[in-house]
């Protein structure tokens, strides 16, 4: 009865989350398996921020549930997002579902799953549906552990949790509640253990990443909370790299700034969610910056790392997005020169402010704005590549690649995925590759095995 799948939708946080999950329900005694079929019990971590993502959800639910005719004794249960948004609805159109756990509540899965168990193993009935979603204070301190017996030589750190912003599209604020940061030291002390495990790469994440702690710790030599904590994770020995994921224009200072300069571990990457080029577009999604101040933002950055990489989010087709406010977005999208975008095609979500702009924009033109900037990003992300073939690049190298025997995968501080033949010992390494072809999405290379050799050396003496 104690083998458990989890299949996770959205995004890093929930990735996050359901790793968490994962590794309260080992430290129970219970194991994780890689396939539904295998499993007691089937978790799925949810997602809300598109409608689409919804309905993936609630089909996967509905096929899984339909297995307990078979199999009376599985156990499903809807866990994050669309947990907490849809909440005891999701019973009626899912009654047999057996836990409904929301997003400040992940950590008492175990529990939950040992109560329904000890029902059913004394004979009793079928146990009842477990509704769990309330708000909790601290809940943010609960993201903690990690799988112990797996080395992630890349981890994610979730620092804070929660929303404080309106933009007017989105449900995320309904979905995480209000911001709530976690303290400096249990982060530090959590990537300090990472480190003892194997990890050489944190990404530390948040809804608003640089609006980390702002009302909870105070400001020290001008230097927000955030900036204070990406100090102390680069002075981390055996942490080599830092990445974090999103930030927002603003609260975009000097102080952030000023890290891409300053603290060698920091990569020269950044995912800088846009949106819209068109500031009434901006206004109306109730994004509380201008295209010109996020271009600013842009321009410091690449004055302190002209080589920084930058990536972003986008959404086509808000309710009003006229050819003019299109024309914008695509024409700033085309002069920054993402290396990476996500590119969305806009979902009424219930609830938001947007709600009641409806859903004017006709799917077949969300489609053609989605397709031209997909366009042109997958010229911007091509010449980004084709720059580096010739060159050398410091990779850490992750795990065996999905193409082929001997080919590994790793990436660069730039977030450029690079395949290369290598081996299993070099695993959790930053190696110097020679990089030789480029598509837009990978680069494939060659060790400098000499490199190595130095690489080693000055990290021994
Ligand atoms: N906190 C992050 C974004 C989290 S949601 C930030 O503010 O940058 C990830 C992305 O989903 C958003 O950046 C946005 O581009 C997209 N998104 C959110 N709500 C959406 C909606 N209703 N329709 C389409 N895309 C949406
Ligand atoms: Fe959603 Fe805006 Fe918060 Fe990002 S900042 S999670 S887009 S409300
Ligand atoms: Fe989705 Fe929730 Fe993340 S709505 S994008 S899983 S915060």
């Amino acid at each position: 009865m104690n083998r458990v799948y989890i299949k996770t939708y959205g995004c890093q946080m929930n990735e996050r989350d359901s790793e968490a999950v994962a590794a309260m329900l080992r430290d129970k005694g219970y194991s994780m398996v890689a396939s539904e079929k295998d499993a007691d019990v089937i978790l799925l971590n949810t997602c809300s921020v598109r409608d689409q993502a919804e309905q993936k959800a609630i089909g996967k639910a509905g096929h899984v549930t339909a297995r307990k005719r078979k199999n009376p004794n599985l156990l499903v249960g809807i866990m994050g997002c669309m947990a907490q948004n849809r909440g005891n609805e999701l019973l009626d159109q899912l009654p047999d579902l057996d836990l409904v756990v929301g997003t400040q509540k992940f950590h008492r899965v175990p529990e939950h799953l040992d109560a329904m168990i000890a029902t059913m193993q004394g004979q009793g009935p079928r146990p009842e549906t477990i509704v769990d979603l309330d708000e909790e204070i601290g809940s943010q301190n609960t993201i903690r552990s990690h799988v112990e017996d797996k080395r992630q030589i890349s981890a994610f750190v979730s620092i804070m949790q929660g929303c404080n912003m309106k933009c007017s599209y989105c449900i995320v604020p309904k979905t995480r509640g209000e911001e709530r940061g976690r303290p400096i030291e249990s982060i530090l002390e959590e990537i300090r253990e990472l480190v003892a495990k194997g990890t050489r790469e944190v990404t530390l994440l948040g809804q608003i990443v640089n609006q980390y702690g702002v009302r909870e710790f105070p400001f020290v030599d001008k230097k927000s909370p955030f900036v204070q904590l990406l100090e102390q994770v680069n002075d981390i020995d055996g942490i080599e790299r830092i990445r974090f994921t999103s930030p927002h224009p603003v609260g975009f200072r000097q102080d952030l700034i000023d890290c891409y300069a300053r603290l060698p571990k920091l990569c020269e990457y950044l995912h800088f969610p846009m949106q819209s080029g068109s500031n009434r577009i901006l206004k109306a999604m109730r994004r509380p910056y201008t295209i010109e101040k996020f271009r600013h933002i842009i321009e410091q950055l690449r004055a302190v790392r002209p080589d920084v990489y930058i990536s972003t989010d986008v959404i086509v087709g808000f309710p009003g997005e006229t050819e003019e406010d299109f024309e914008l977005t695509r024409r700033h999208f085309e002069e920054i020169g993402f290396d990476m975008a996500y590119l969305f095609k806009y979902s009424v979500r219930p609830g938001t402010t947007a709600e009641p702009m409806g859903d004017p924009i006709s799917k077949g033109i969300k489609e053609e704005r989605n397709q031209l900037l997909l366009d042109i990003l997958g010229r911007s992300s091509l010449a980004r590549n084709q720059s580096l073939v010739g060159k050398v690049e410091e990779v850490l190298l992750e795990g065996p690649a999905k193409r082929g025997e001997g080919m590994f995968m790793g990436r660069t501080r730039g977030h450029r995925k690079v395949i290369v033949p290598a081996s299993d010992r070099l695993v959790g390494e930053l190696v110097p590759v020679r990089l030789q072809s480029a598509t837009a999405s990978t680069l494939i290379g060659e060790l400098m095995l000499e490199g190595i050799e130095n690489h080693r050396e000055a990290a021994l003496s």
